[in-house]
């Protein structure tokens, strides 16, 4: 069974009342909800977490490594276009990353164009709303 930490950052709290037209109706725990129920028949063993602090996703990565994790599931919101921390994190803690984004960052504003995590996940998912966490998981559970 693998053991798979899905991390959540910044805004992501607010999911479900948060530009609706953009990110949908479904509240986090409802995502959850669903990536655990869609997944079930893979077995995987997930857990998920929700910060609004760079640091605290940085200390996640390692906490995935630290307690035996076999991949992560990363929707680092704003931090994706950013953070070089969180990059140089997922470079040093060596577990496959899957880098998920609800919306399409390739259609919206050009700010959202580049993420500077994508060069250290194993890829990247974006614009099919939920589907995407669910995805993640797939890809993580038949590596
Ligand atoms: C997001 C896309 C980011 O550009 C944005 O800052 C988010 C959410 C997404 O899931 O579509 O907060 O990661």
């Amino acid at each position: 069974m693998k053991k798979i930490m899905i991390i959540n950052g910044p805004n992501l709290n607010a999911l479900g009342t948060r530009e609706t037209n953009i990110y949908g109706r479904d509240t986090l725990d409802d995502i959850i909800e669903f990536t655990k129920k869609s997944t079930e028949s893979l077995g995987a063993d997930i857990t998920a977490y929700q910060t609004n602090h760079e640091g605290e996703i940085v200390d996640l990565l390692y906490r995935a490594l630290d307690e035996g994790f076999d991949g992560i599931v990363l929707n680092a919101a704003a931090y994706s276009h950013y953070s070089i921390a969180i990059r140089d994190a997922i470079a040093s803690v060596k577990l496959p990353c899957v880098e998920v984004h609800l919306s399409n960052i390739h259609a919206r504003e050009e700010f959202r164009h580049k993420s500077v995590i994508s060069s250290v996940c194993v890829g990247m998912i974006c614009g099919f709303g939920k589907l995407v966490y669910p995805l993640g998981v797939r890809v993580l559970c038949e590596m």
